[in-house]
């Protein structure tokens, strides 16, 4: 039968990847590269030299595809989602079906780890339920931003016998949500400007490009750097194209 992998490659450090992720990129014969555009050719770039690196026999193959587009015509976000994770999955079933004989291997390696703000289970689940193609599939675990933001700050994430909380810049907009320390990923309107004002004794610990060499780190008190975070996000955006980021605000205190 087809087996997939959905190997967690790490956040960007090719050094993140696991003795599993080695192991399992190995037994693959086919490579599924999801392009997201021209911008994040860097990320395409990433995925390549993973497979140069750590693979040992190279008669595998890559397949690239472009990522369908979202349809901004679709007012509601979750709707437009679930209508953009629909034809995905058609393109991955089509891909499946047509770029492996029934006993490869393929894979999609995805950025981070796949439990995480990541899409590609959804996909696969879609794809196991319309029953057009057969293969079974494994989850090879990675190391996240959230982790790798931890790790370059030196922070514990959690208070002692706290809780923590990771959520989205969309989620943040709508208001902090009560717990003494949030992780915010996917804010690409920096949400965290609005709370410097109101928060006044919050600290954030921000990461972009994390463990890659581009990397930029800034900590401090909300209010103090919230416009240097600010600056240096759009200058390296402007620089390279694209953008990656994760912060930590945490209410000093509890520290
Ligand atoms: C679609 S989510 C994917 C998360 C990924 N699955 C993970 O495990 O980290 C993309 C978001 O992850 C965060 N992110 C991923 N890699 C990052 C990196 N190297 N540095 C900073 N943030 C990163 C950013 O918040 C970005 O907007």
């Amino acid at each position: 039968m087809r087996k997939i992998y959905l190997i967690g490659i790490g956040a960007g450090n090719p050094e993140y990847i696991t003795i599993q992720a080695i192991k399992a990129l190995n037994l693959v014969d086919v490579f599924f590269f999801v392009d997201k555009g021209d911008a994040k050719q860097e990320l395409v770039d990433l995925r390549k030299e993973i497979c140069d690196r750590y693979i040992e026999n190279k008669s595998y193959r890559v397949v690239e595809t472009s990522d369908p587009v979202r349809d901004p015509g679709i007012p509601d976000y979750k709707t437009r989602v679930e209508h953009w994770h629909r034809e995905r999955a058609l393109l991955y079933e089509q891909m499946i079906s047509l770029e492996l004989t029934e006993d490869q291997c393929g894979a999609f390696l995805v950025w981070g780890d796949p439990s995480l703000y990541d899409s590609t289970l959804r996909i696969i689940d879609q794809i196991v339920a319309r029953s057009q193609v057969a293969f079974e599939y494994e989850v090879v675990p990675g190391i996240t931003s959230v982790q790798a933001l931890a790790a370059r700050h030196k922070i514990t994430l959690n208070g002692i016998g706290e809780s923590i909380c990771i959520t989205t810049g969309r989620n943040l907009a709508a208001g902090l949500e009560q717990m003494e320390r949030v992780v915010v990923m996917l804010d690409g309107n920096c949400v965290f400007r609005s709370l410097a004002g109101q928060e006044k004794d919050t600290e954030i610990f921000w990461g972009a490009y994390l463990g890659m060499q581009d990397e930029i780190l800034v900590r401090g008190n909300l209010s103090d750097v919230s416009g240097e975070i600010e600056q240096k996000r759009t200058n390296a955006r402007e620089r390279k194209g694209w953008i990656m980021d994760t912060y930590m605000l945490s209410k000093p205190d509890r520290k």
